[in-house]
């Protein structure tokens, strides 16, 4: 089987058109919007921490209104661009610089590197893990609930809220796939490996809700075998992806389903859903584009090389960097988990009918 990913530019122009209505709604559709995850939701967590794994320098942030932030792509993010869809005027701030005036928006905890498990991502630096997010979630809550200064009203407030998490590449692209640094190859087969993190994944998202989230959305991960940095270190053998990396993630996803499944059935208060990112990249029409980066890139991270020379039509790649999505791929994601094209992108929920819940 293999894969291709397309680019349908009509897509954009609807995009376009769904900003200019965003532009006109005065309140955001849900009062608050937490964001968790890796790199690919990640709005400058990482710039003040000890690690090779940041994006505070050019040419990231090249597409991006504030120029330079830390995001690693070079625009919007996945997080940004729905955030804009709920009708939230600013993006989300991220922990390291919210303020007690912004955490009642929301805060981003991403930080790229992170993974579901504790040691995924170590070999680059720091990172703040996702239990460490779901720790300093912990912390924003008691400072809103100081602030708001009524409990009752701090819960009720935290339900209607959006709470997004994209977490688990990093665990397959900085751990499993890392056999010389990780031992987790040696000691997992690739199902024994979806089974452990899933239910690892599974307790973490408990606690999100037992810190208030009721509206949670958690992100299939997408087909990291067609990253560039992924092709340059295993080889395609011909084909368009590395095969045996997206059907190792594929593991993960159809575990992940079920869980999400099995946690609205257990939490019937809470409406988690499912997006699949797999689904979106292998079913949009359109050109199709080749597996490079953007910018030139390190071959140790994929990260991009500071101050170098990037292609001029970002428009028409789907990578900037060694593994992370160009804008207009990110503005596809975010597009489909808003408003699905079918239940297969968004199951049971996309965001759009997830804020009116
Ligand atoms: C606390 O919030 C609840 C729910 O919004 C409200 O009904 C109640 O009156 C509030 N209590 C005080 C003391 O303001
Ligand atoms: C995601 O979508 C792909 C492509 O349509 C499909 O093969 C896969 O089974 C889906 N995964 C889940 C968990 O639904």
């Amino acid at each position: 089987m293999s894969y291709e990913i397309k680019l349908l530019f009509t897509v954009l122009v609807v995009v376009g058109l769904m900003q200019l209505q965003t532009l006109v709604v005065a309140e955001p559709q849900v009062p608050c919007y937490f964001i968790f995850g890796d790199a690919l939701v990640d709005s400058g967590n990482n710039n003040k921490l000890v690690t090779a794994g940041k994006a505070n320098y050019l040419p990231y942030g090249i597409d991006f209104p504030q120029g330079v932030t830390g995001r690693f792509t070079n625009g919007r993010t996945i997080a940004d661009i729905i955030g804009q869809f709920l009708g939230f005027p600013n993006f989300i701030p991220p922990y390291a610089l919210a303020t007690d005036q912004q955490i009642s928006t929301g805060v981003n905890y991403g930080s790229a590197y992170a993974g579901i498990r504790q040691e995924t991502g170590r070999t680059e630096g720091e990172r703040v893990t996702f239990d460490m997010q779901l720790q300093n979630h912990e912390a924003v809550m008691s400072r809103l609930s100081r602030l708001q200064q009524n409990n009752t009203f701090t819960q009720d407030y935290l339900k209607k809220c959006i709470y997004l998490v994209n977490i688990g590449s990093d665990d397959y692209i900085n751990n499993y796939l890392m056999p010389n640094n990780y031992p987790t190859s040696h000691i997992y087969t690739t199902g024994q490996y979806a089974a452990v993190l899933t239910q690892q994944y599974s307790q973490q998202l408990t606690t999100l809700y037992n810190l208030g989230a009721r509206k949670i959305v958690v992100y299939g991960l997408g087909l990291i075998g067609c990253a560039p940095t992924e092709i340059t270190r295993f080889g395609t053998d011909g084909k368009t992806c590395v095969e045996s990396i997206n059907n190792a993630v594929g593991l993960f996803n159809d575990r992940l389903k079920p869980v999400v499944d099995l946690l609205n059935s257990d939490f019937s208060d809470a409406r988690f859903t499912f997006i699949n990112l797999t689904n979106i990249q292998e079913t949009q029409g359109g050109e199709v584009l080749p597996n490079v980066a953007c910018c030139q890139v390190r071959p140790f991270d994929g990260q991009c090389i500071p101050n170098s020379v990037f292609c001029s039509v970002r428009a028409l790649s789907l990578w900037y960097v060694g593994f992370h999505p160009t804008e207009t791929v990110n503005t596809i994601f975010a597009t489909r988990s808003y408003s699905a094209l079918s239940a297969m992108d968004a199951s049971p929920y996309d965001i759009s009918h997830l804020a009116r819940l």
